[in-house]
């Protein structure tokens, strides 16, 4: 059932501190600096690693392929419906990582298959056991993140970022002690977030709006685009994402004082950037929602602050995801949306 809350999507969210906790489990050795994935033994580090996902999994791609770039092993991301094994460099040392929630996404397994038959290792990194990506793929890595029922991932998707964290730390070379104890004190920053309940109020605030945009650069540009999926698919409002330095190149046409602009202000030196473009925003009227590590340097920007803890910037993006997952069932829910079930969608699409 839903454990008391009004739907599944509210349930699963608030899940995530156990998710993540699930997903840690036995795999890092914090006190050594160690990741140990036994699934992956034997697996030699591969010369470069293509990530294949759709919608919610492709932004968890999005956010793995920086974490292995920034360790030196070449990665990059691909919406699984564009990918063609013909025309990607593929040989025996590319590993071609699936991310699917539930295992079974169509465009997803044809990538991943095509793939394989290019010669390419394959790797499912998913939520569900013995799923067709599971049984197909040379190897398997589960998320662990339990049974998700609401069509909208979120917990799942979590539980991707923190599966692909500890992937960056198995593949390369060293690992980061730091990075390690940050993801380990995880489930209590998402909890902190959690018990906040200022998203409602802000959420309810802005129900009236033409359209809504959400950026973010570097770490946090697809959290950008993952804030904007979740709230078009529950609340069918008009929704974007975008890299922040992207807003000026054509985007900012559509600002006006009824688009609200929801900014992830964090990562050091990004932040002044970041700033630069919600004043842009600003400028132009558009209430603008921070969601920021440092509320002191930003409120003063910004009509509205949703606070998360401080963590590393690869850690971030992983709470800051939270805080939009809020807006989004808080919007939807002002909206009377049937949050679980939004029309025209499917929690597994199994279709080309
Ligand atoms: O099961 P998968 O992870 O392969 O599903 C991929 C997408 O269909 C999925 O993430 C979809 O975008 C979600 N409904 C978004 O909330």
């Amino acid at each position: 059932g839903k454990s008391g809350y009004d739907h599944y999507m509210r349930k699963e969210i608030a899940e995530q501190p156990r998710a993540i906790r699930d997903c840690l489990r036995g795999r890092v050795t914090e006190l050594e600096g160690t990741v140990s994935l036994p699934e992956l033994e034997g697996l030699e580090t591969p010369s470069s690693v293509q990530f294949v996902a759709c919608g919610t999994s492709y932004h968890a791609g999005l956010f793995g392929e920086r974490l292995l770039r920034r360790r030196g092993i070449h990665a990059q991301t691909f919406v699984a419906s564009e990918y063609d094994a013909a025309e990607v460099p593929i040989d025996d040392g590319t590993l071609v990582v699936g991310i699917t929630q539930s295992g079974e996404t169509a465009d997803t397994m044809r990538a991943l298959r095509g793939a394989g038959r290019a010669g390419a290792t394959t790797l499912a990194l998913t939520n569900v056991v013995a799923s067709s990506a599971a049984r197909e793929c040379d190897r398997v890595l589960y998320i662990r993140a339990g049974p998700e029922i609401s069509v909208a991932a979120t917990k799942s998707f979590a539980s991707q970022q923190v599966t692909l964290s500890l992937l960056a730390n198995a593949l390369a070379d060293t690992t980061s002690r730091a990075h390690l104890r940050e993801l380990r004190r995880l489930p209590e920053y998402v909890q902190s977030v959690l018990d906040d309940t200022g998203t409602r109020e802000v959420a309810e605030a802005l129900a009236d709006a033409d359209a809504y945009f959400f950026i973010g650069r570097g770490d946090n540009a697809p959290v950008a685009l993952e804030g904007a999926l979740k709230l078009k698919e529950i609340s069918y409002e008009h929704a974007e994402g975008f890299p922040a330095g992207e807003l000026k190149h054509g985007p900012l046409a559509l600002v006006t004082p009824n688009t609200p602009v929801f900014a992830i202000v964090s990562g050091r030196s990004k932040t002044a950037e970041t700033i630069g473009n919600v004043n842009e925003v600003r400028a132009r009227g558009a209430p603008v929602v921070a969601v920021t590590d440092d509320p002191e340097s930003v409120a003063p920007h910004t009509e509205y602050v949703l606070e998360i803890p401080e963590t590393r910037p690869s850690v971030v993006p992983i709470v800051a995801n939270v805080q939009l997952q809020l807006v989004a069932y808080w919007l939807a829910n002002a909206l009377d949306r049937p949050i679980d079930r939004p029309r025209n969608l499917a929690k597994s699409v199994t279709v080309l």
